[in-house]
């Protein structure tokens, strides 16, 4: 069996951080690999780009269970059968529930679109620009109960220019998730491997 941390993805759309870890964890060396995607819309862009990556998928459609808590159940079946021990979320678009987060204490990372504290939720880039901010980023983060709300692993900042709308803010500070939750990650997992 690899010492590596086994990792599930979460997503709901795109997939586009999903593919950037995936990518991030094909390197011999780095301490997580990606052992499982799960996406709540099955028709979701990214479930395709997992499975192309050659990483195996699970479609779960939330509109199937009466309740948050049976869903996150069924999740987490599939966590547990795939011996999952480190759970990211790249743009799952929904939240956890309290029942959940409990059994994956400091095992949940999300990343966010905004300097958390700063513009929790969504719109954040519009948000940003309403505020009349100078900067702007995105934060990686442990989950807890509340939304986007757990202890900040890492942040990456930008500048914003005089000219920027809420989709050119959208597309630098997207470029910028990519290797800020990468190296996320790679040191959450290196952490849980020291701790084994
Ligand atoms: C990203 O901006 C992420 O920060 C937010 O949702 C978006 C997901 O994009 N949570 P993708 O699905 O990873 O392309």
């Amino acid at each position: 069996m690899s010492d590596r941390v086994r990792t599930a993805i979460l997503i709901s759309g795109r997939g586009s951080n999903m593919a950037a870890l995936a990518k991030a964890a094909e390197k011999p060396d780095f301490p997580a690999q990606i052992n499982l995607v799960i996406s709540n819309i099955p028709e979701a862009e990214g479930l395709q780009k997992a499975a192309d990556m050659g990483i195996p998928v699970a479609a779960l459609d939330h509109t199937h269970f009466n309740n948050r808590r049976t869903f996150d159940e069924e999740m987490q079946k599939h966590l547990l059968a795939n011996n999952i021990e480190l759970i990211c979320c790249a743009g799952y678009m929904r939240i956890l529930s309290p029942w959940f987060v409990s059994q994956w204490p400091d095992r949940i990372l999300n990343i966010h679109p905004s300097l958390l504290p700063k513009y929790k939720g969504l719109n954040t880039h519009q948000r940003a620009l309403d505020s009349g901010d100078k900067e702007h980023g995105c934060t990686v983060h442990f989950v807890n109960e509340a939304l986007d709300d757990g202890q900040i692993i890492d942040q990456k900042t930008i500048p914003i220019a005089p000219n920027d709308t809420s989709e050119s803010l959208a597309k630098k500070v997207l470029k910028l998730e990519y290797p800020l939750y990468s190296k996320s990650l790679y040191r959450v997992a290196k952490n849980i491997i020291a701790s084994k």
